[in-house]
């Protein structure tokens, strides 16, 4: 049998949860609702750091009102140029050891990630995406899916690897897809069963349930993905 090692490292729990940083780039509703999932339901991971590289996201905001500790890492440096990619994410990777974090939470983080960051944190880093990847992945999945005319959609909470939401998938909840639908409508419905998701399939990884095997992640030992 190929050898297995927790996806967390360790097995968490309400009295000693996993640390999580969440990154964001926008309106963190996600963010807010998986922070008050993990204080109302004990839950075995923590939201300890916010992080945003836009620093006028109004994630910022909710992170200050929900008492999380939370930072700016922007693409400029002290004198107003521009940060290489890698630059930026060794800011970022220091943000993340000083907080002293387990698990990266990417929740509207709108940056693909290089291979700086996924060298240090590779099995490490989750993502949720409004689709039912592999369809639809990239920054415009709604507008994707409604010109598609399918009539279903949902999302998705996968692995995070070199490529634009390609990671192994871990879970997936659908919604249906109506033909009055805008974006704003259907963003609204997937983001219901995104703020239902994200907190279980991080209690999954949290309490070890979710393993990495030279062949791929495996949750409760099967081949993901689980439809929720
Ligand atoms: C969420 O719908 C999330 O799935 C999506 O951005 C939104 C962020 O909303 N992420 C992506 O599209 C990543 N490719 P929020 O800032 O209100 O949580």
């Amino acid at each position: 049998m190929a050898p297995q090692t927790l996806l967390c490292g360790r097995i968490a729990s309400p009295e000693a949860p996993l640390r999580c940083a969440v990154l964001l780039s926008g309106s963190g509703s996600g963010m807010e609702a998986l922070v008050r999932a993990q204080r109302t339901d004990r839950l075995s991971h923590v939201t300890t750091l916010v992080i945003s590289n836009q620093s006028d996201a109004y994630g910022l905001e909710r992170a200050r009102q929900l008492n999380v500790h939370h930072v700016v890492v922007g693409h400029l440096d002290d004198g107003g140029q521009r940060l290489s990619r890698e630059e930026h994410e060794h800011r970022l990777l220091a943000e993340l050891e000083a907080h002293d974090i387990e698990l990266i939470v990417l929740a509207g983080y709108m940056r693909l990630l290089s291979p700086v960051m996924l060298g240090r944190w590779s099995g490490r880093i989750v993502n949720i995406h409004p689709s039912l990847l592999p369809n639809f992945p990239g920054a415009h999945a709604h507008r994707d899916v409604l010109a598609s005319k399918t009539q279903l959609s949902g999302c998705t909470v996968h692995m995070v690897d070199e490529g634009m939401d390609t990671g192994a998938v871990l879970a997936q909840a659908t919604v249906p897809v109506f033909h009055d639908d805008t974006e704003a409508s259907l963003s609204a419905r997937v983001k219901i069963e995104e703020h239902r998701l994200y907190p279980q399939v991080l209690s999954w990884i949290a309490t070890g349930r979710v393993t990495l095997t030279p062949n791929g992640v495996l949750l409760d030992g099967a081949t993901p993905p689980r439809v929720c």
